[in-house]
């Protein structure tokens, strides 16, 4: 279990905020963006996990606030004063164990990262439903989250589980083929098991990335003096300071690690500088000081249009749009199958691209 964070030393109690976590009195910094930041980086909570702060879309920092269920990163701290708050850390250990038997036993995880405030969520109709709650009921409430990795069936299997009192008794695997719970499986669906993000040791160093404006620019200018003078920071680096190759990739080394001056970005995600510092708020404030000049072009948003031999280059520094080409072969079986037919469908389907990683 997490512990928290000692009393504060400081006399500005104008700029805390004081409340009470899983029934210990806290205050914290009233600066925090929300209430998911003041847990994690000031108090050490880190089972309410942070997928997408401050957008409130993923549902990962479920918790409980005066015993209602609320995302943490849309938690403003003027909200939080005088309040209840209680994590998954702070539940009844029988009850964390129920809940993480039955994920577990269920297969209702994988990498576990979205489970945590499921579980807050869970917990919260069966408080309210007991072994009334339906899975239809509970479904919707599911809207709240998403789970890139493990679906719904299995999550609302185990939250069914337990809302039933089913006992579940989850077993690792121990023959090859066999069936078996999921390694970990328990302190991934209490949020126990740490992420890099969950990762604190003393004198952690946090670094932010300076990230182009412009999709499609040349970068002429980089200045990183008002960021190295900012409060707390440490170092800026720049693609002047990578060691070695600048271009890494799986098929071709054609992703420049970072774009240096001279260089052309590609997509809005070019990272341009690194700014580390003694903590994330200071390494995110400096990171805007970091002065860029650009060249701006309009950037390739249409993958059909840069496969034209007159389309610009995508990425700087390669000389090819093609990526890589497959040939697909289809069998006798189905250019029969489909002859004979009496209707047949010709469309194309596009799907966004998925990041298996939050
Ligand atoms: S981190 Fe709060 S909803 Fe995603
Ligand atoms: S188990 Fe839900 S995101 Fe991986």
């Amino acid at each position: 279990m997490t512990e928290l964070a000692d009393a504060p030393t400081t006399d500005d109690l104008d700029g805390r905020v004081s409340f009470e976590v899983n029934g210990v009195a806290v205050t914290v910094r009233r600066s925090h963006p929300h209430l998911l930041a003041a847990l994690r980086e000031e108090l050490d909570i880190t089972s309410p996990k942070d997928g997408c702060s401050p957008s409130g879309q993923c549902g990962c920092c479920t918790v409980f606030v005066d015993g209602k269920a609320i995302v943490a990163c849309q938690c403003d701290m003027d909200k939080v004063e005088g309040s209840s708050v209680v994590t998954l850390e702070g539940v009844d250990e029988a009850e964390r164990q129920t809940f993480a038997d039955a994920f577990a036993a269920c297969g209702g995880l994988q990498c576990g990262f979205c489970i945590p405030g499921i579980v807050m969520r869970a917990k919260s109709q069966i408080d309210k439903k007991g072994s009334a709650l339906t899975r239809a009921a509970m479904a919707p409430h599911l809207g709240a989250h998403l789970c890139r990795c493990t679906g719904y069936v299995k999550v609302l299997d185990a939250i069914e589980a337990v809302a039933q009192g089913t006992v579940c008794a989850p077993a690792l695997a121990n023959t090859v083929g066999g069936g078996g719970a999921k390694y970990e499986a328990a302190p991934l669906a209490l949020g126990d098991r740490g992420y890099v993000d969950d990762i604190r040791v003393p004198g952690m160093l946090h670094a932010a990335l300076r990230l182009t404006d412009h999709a499609r620019a040349d970068i002429e200018a980089i200045d990183t003096s008002a960021a190295l003078a900012a409060p707390g920071v440490e170092a800026v680096f720049t693609a002047d300071d990578l060691p070695g190759e600048l271009r890494v990739g799986i098929i071709h080394k054609d992703w420049p690690g970072m774009i240096p001056v001279g260089g052309r970005t590609s997509y809005a995600g070019d990272v341009l500088a690194i700014v580390v510092a003694d903590t994330r708020d200071h390494a995110r404030a400096a990171v805007d000081l970091v002065e860029v000049t650009y060249e701006v072009h309009t950037p390739n948003t249409d993958a059909r249009a840069a496969l034209r031999d007159t389309a610009p280059l995508s990425v700087w520094g390669t000389d090819s749009n093609v990526l890589s080409t497959s040939a697909y072969t289809r069998g006798a079986d189905f250019d029969d199958a489909f002859a004979a037919s009496a209707f047949t469908v010709h469309e194309t389907f596009q799907t966004q691209r998925i990041e298996h990683a939050f």
